[in-house]
């Protein structure tokens, strides 16, 4: 059977920075908070006003072709994982080829919270496995800032703008996206959602005085099923493919809290010096963690490398997926 392989990744993040710091200045925080309880010390928020998530993934894709030496013309096919498309229709992914002269190509957006990036690559490679197309972009990107209330310190301080990309094509020595497990529980809905804008409470002035149009998470319910269900399915992908701990060379997780992380990499058995991590700088970019990270730590990464790729979101949406990395890392030229 054909693997799809992961032949080029790329990533881009707003120019603005806003540190715990800033937060103090606005909000009754303070950065031993946020450190402590999520390990975030900054974010970027894009501050442009006219700017948008399909500019983000613009500027990744770019990237990313001039990294694997193709046009935007060369693309069958773009998919995106997004929470904050640029309107409700048309598609995020048609706007961005639109912008990038990617005439060839068609896609479409895929509503799966933080989940977004891996349910995208999980039905993007399977193009690629039927020998239907040779070129697949798969894009994780959210503008959180536009979906956030900067008056509520329980999420402000976790969310962050950021856009990440892959290119997916056969692969040419059985490296590749390996197995993948997804899961879906509708029943989460009421502990991380965006309550307005959609065909239930369309947007209407009640729906703007209420703050109806912002992100509403019950945090510690989303803690307690994040921290079980990504240890469980990272566990399972593990199992079923017969890799040890000693057999994983990576963990890249959805960057939501380092407390999720840790636990999820326990439960793996594996070491920290293992686990990819940028929240740090990044913050929670829902879709766009997974591939910042493989973006983040692309150097490091050799040929034949074990990566599990795993992320509990909204939703609720979770998964994992087993990837086997195509290619050294660090003769990528930048
Ligand atoms: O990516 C999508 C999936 N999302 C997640 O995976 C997020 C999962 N949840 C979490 O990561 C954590 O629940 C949070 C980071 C959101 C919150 O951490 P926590 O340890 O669960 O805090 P908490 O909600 O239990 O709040 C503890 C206290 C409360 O004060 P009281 O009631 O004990 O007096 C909060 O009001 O911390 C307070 N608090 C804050 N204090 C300072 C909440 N937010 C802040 C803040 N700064 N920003």
């Amino acid at each position: 059977m054909i693997k799809a392989a992961i032949t080029a990744v790329a990533g881009y993040l707003p120019e603005n920075i806003v540190t715990n710091v800033d937060l103090e200045k606005i909000i009754d925080t303070s950065d031993e908070w946020i450190t402590s309880r999520t390990g975030i010390k900054q974010r970027h928020l894009e501050n442009d006003p006219k700017k948008a998530t399909s500019d983000m993934c613009v500027e990744a894709v770019k990237l990313l072709c001039k990294k694997r030496g193709i046009e935007p013309i060369d693309i069958d096919m773009l998919i995106v994982g997004t929470v904050t498309p640029d309107m409700v229709f048309p598609s995020t992914s048609n706007l961005i080829c639109a912008k990038l002269g990617a005439t060839k190509a068609w896609g479409y957006d895929l509503s799966a919270a933080c989940s977004g990036f891996i349910y995208g690559l999980a039905t993007g490679s399977q193009f690629i496995e039927t020998g239907k197309y040779k070129k697949v972009v798969v894009v994780g990107a959210d503008m959180m800032s536009r979906i956030i209330d900067y008056t509520d310190r329980t999420t402000c301080v976790i969310f962050g703008d950021g856009a990440g990309a892959v290119l997916l094509e056969p692969s040419e020595d059985n490296n590749g996206i390996m197995d993948f497990i997804l899961h879906a529980d509708g029943n989460g809905v009421n502990h991380l959602h965006m309550k307005a804008g959609g065909s239930l409470n369309p947007a209407s002035h009640d729906t703007v005085d209420n703050k109806m149009h912002y992100v509403h998470q019950e945090g510690q319910a989303v803690f307690k099923n994040a921290v079980y269900n990504m240890a469980e399915v990272s566990a399972s992908i593990m199992e079923k493919n017969h890799l040890k701990s000693e057999d994983v060379q990576w963990l890249a997780a959805h960057q939501a809290n380092k407390r999720i992380i840790d636990a999820t990499a326990s439960r793996m058995g594996i070491g920290s010096d293992k686990v990819m991590m940028n929240i740090q700088n990044y913050g929670n970019t829902t879709a766009g963690t997974i591939p910042l990270l493989l973006w983040d730590y692309e150097k490091q990464l050799r040929k034949g490398d074990n990566i599990i790729l795993s992320a509990f979101g909204g939703g609720f949406t979770w998964g994992a997926i087993y990837v086997k990395w195509a290619y050294d890392g660090d003769k990528v030229k930048n």
